[in-house]
């Protein structure tokens, strides 16, 4: 699983990074990041949880 945030999406409301700071951080842009590597397979639940609750749906989940 790899994740990526669309910055011209993002909001930077920092819902992903507060649920899964493991895969989502917040850059000094203010928008989120993802992690480049593939998700942890104990992360997925969380990755998938967060791109869930993004209110402007920014993330993308490639699996
Ligand atoms: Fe941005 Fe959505 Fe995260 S708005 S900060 S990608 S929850």
């Amino acid at each position: 699983m790899l994740a990526k945030v669309d910055k011209n999406v993002c909001i930077g409301c920092g819902l992903c990074s507060s649920i899964c700071p493991n895969v989502f951080s917040m850059g000094e842009d203010g928008l989120a990041v993802a992690i480049t590597a593939p998700v942890p397979t104990n992360e997925e639940g969380n990755t998938q949880e967060a791109c869930d609750s993004c209110p402007v749906n920014a993330i993308r989940i490639i699996d």
